[in-house]
């Protein structure tokens, strides 16, 4: 029953910021799917007889692949597998999985944000046994073994019904085919002060969560909606949609803007929140405010006492190193640890198992707590709830509270796109190559306190992470952070993340890019950006 099928190595099946990341028709190449699954498989030690958790957002070609991933585990011996019913498990929830039923680890199935259909995006990454995205020293094997692959095991199975609960037989392993949201919707109930939450929506409370047509729609419709008795009508758009209705499933302020004018306008409900593709990324829009990534975490790191999940207070916190120094200054309030890391939820993984960390977050709409391993977007919406529930304040009044007792941490990311990889990489060797001559230097009225190529020494395991990402700071503590996106699918993908703080007794009420304008021309003068990438502007601003 089990084939061994001869193969050919692609050279291009290197995992990024978040697992391998394709167009659809990448993917459908010959063997592409299996060649990457099998070198997987073969990074991985210990698993014969033992259970893998199998499950994507529901994307253009999904469903195809968890058979060849049913298929090819069953041929390696793995003892059973879990199925999200559908195929469907949100990443947060593939995580909780992972962890609820001690499996071996989870290849989860999805492009995140990416737009999905025939002609757009797809994706696979490995996931452990604690949940979280496999570490460097996996997907370097994973890559090293794609180079070099010459044949792979499939069982000649039929194909399983993965829309029927239940438990399945394929050629001697166990399928199990399971409800993609009960075990997550128990575990937010764990966390969350469901009472309270249910009491502000029956007095009145009114959000607009947006699921984007992608795999948060029935998290939703059954937390928000049946669990916590919200309207109809709470959870928009939840169906889930192999294209996801055509639109990029990606919560920021120009593929949500829609969402973002509403919470802007007269009829605006009291919270609007959005999450991505799979699941694990958060909008949080106030009526009449948009929360930045950075100062949600922030404000989460702050309140999450409020949560019964979080009553016994935070262990410390952690933070991607573009993130905003924002919740920098809750953990030294709280008397906690903070950590810097680099880009990718992956580096969160030793803080949370040691117990370093209890709440992370990135800048790139990624909160998360020790609950999975993963971020989180319907988490964040839920704490952020539980927040305004016992609280009985606005969102808007809870942010400004916030910046007057902290300071406020202007921020913003500047991205360009599709930038032609070589140019990209010419801008980032160029800066590179002056960092050491910067310090003491001014450009405009700002002088250059320190600049660095970031490295990341992981306090838990030791392990050495370079160039992740090149710093100048300014005396006062605005930042400028050039770097080159992990997870883009066509060209390279520049990103300027531009920070200024304002102490408490400051000017609190800027609008965001003027405030930054110094420092926006600042980058210009650094990086050169429009001379090596032919650019004038980002392509989107968040
Ligand atoms: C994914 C990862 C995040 C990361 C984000 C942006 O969502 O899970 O950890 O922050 O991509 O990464 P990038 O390399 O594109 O800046
Ligand atoms: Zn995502």
């Amino acid at each position: 029953m089990i084939r061994t099928v001869e193969t050919k190595p692609y050279d291009d099946q290197k995992p990024g910021t978040s697992g391998l990341r394709k167009k659809v028709p990448v993917f459908q190449q010959p063997n592409y799917v299996e060649n990457f699954i099998q070198s997987v498989f073969d990074s991985l030690e210990g698993f014969q007889g033992k259970e893998l958790v199998i499950g994507g957002d529901g994307r253009y070609f999904n469903r195809e692949v968890v058979q060849i991933a049913i298929a090819m585990a069953a041929a390696n011996g793995f003892g059973s597998v879990i199925v999200g019913r559908g195929g469907i498990l949100s990443t947060p929830a593939a995580s909780n999985i992972i962890r609820k039923y001690n499996a071996f680890g989870g290849l989860v199935l999805s492009a995140s944000h990416n737009p999905g259909g025939p002609h757009e995006d797809f994706g696979i990454k490995y996931n452990i046994g604690n949940g979280g995205p496999a570490p460097e020293k996996i997907t370097d094997a994973i890559f090293a073994r794609t180079k070099a692959i010459a044949s792979y095991k499939i069982a000649d199975i039929d194909a399983i019904d993965i829309d029927r609960i239940g438990e399945f037989d394929a050629g001697g392993m166990k399928v199990k085919i399971i409800d993609p949201v009960a075990d997550y919707a128990e575990l937010m109930e764990s966390l969350f002060d469901f009472d309270a939450i249910r009491a502000n929506f029956k007095y009145g409370f009114r959000m607009a969560f947006d699921a984007m047509h992608a795999v948060t729609g029935p998290y939703a419709k059954e937390i928000l909606e049946l669990r916590l008795g919200a309207p109809k009508g709470t959870a928009r758009n939840f169906k889930p949609l192999p294209d996801f209705g055509g639109h990029h499933p990606d919560p920021n302020l120009v593929h949500a803007k829609h969402l973002y004018d509403e919470m802007m306008g007269p009829d605006a409900p009291d919270f609007g929140a959005a999450s991505d593709g799979d699941g694990d990324r958060n909008l949080i829009i106030g009526k009449g405010i948009f929360v930045t990534p950075s100062d949600s975490l922030a404000i989460l790191a702050a309140n999450a006492h409020l949560a019964p999940g979080y009553a016994k207070g935070l262990k410390g916190i952690a933070r991607s190193m573009p993130t905003s120094g924002a919740a920098d200054r809750v953990a030294e309030k709280l008397g906690i640890g903070m950590y810097e890391t680099p880009t990718g939820w992956k580096f969160f993984g030793n803080l949370l198992d040691a117990g370093m960390a209890t709440i992370c977050g990135e800048e790139s709409a990624g909160t998360g707590s020790d609950h999975v391993r993963e971020k989180d977007g319907l988490w964040a919406v839920l704490l952020w709830l539980n927040i305004l529930a016992i609280r009985g304040e606005s969102a808007k009044q809870i942010v400004e509270e916030h910046w007057a007792t902290y300071g406020r941490n202007y921020y913003s990311r500047h991205d360009y796109e599709e930038v032609e990889t070589a140019r990209a990489n010419a801008l980032m060797d160029a800066l590179r190559g002056k960092l050491g001559s910067l310090p003491g230097t001014s450009v405009g009225d700002l002088k250059i306190a320190a600049a660095d190529d970031f490295q990341y020494d992981d306090p838990v395991d030791g392990s050495v992470s370079k160039n992740q990402g090149i710093r100048v700071m300014f005396e006062g503590g605005s930042r400028v952070v050039f770097r080159l996106s992990g997870t883009g699918t066509s060209g390279a993908t520049l990103r300027v993340y531009i920070e200024r703080y304002e102490p408490k007794d400051g000017n609190l009420g800027l609008e965001t890019q003027s405030a930054l304008a110094d420092l926006i021309a600042a980058a210009e003068t650094l990086a050169g950006i429009h001379a090596h990438t032919g650019r004038n502007k980002p392509t989107v601003i968040t």
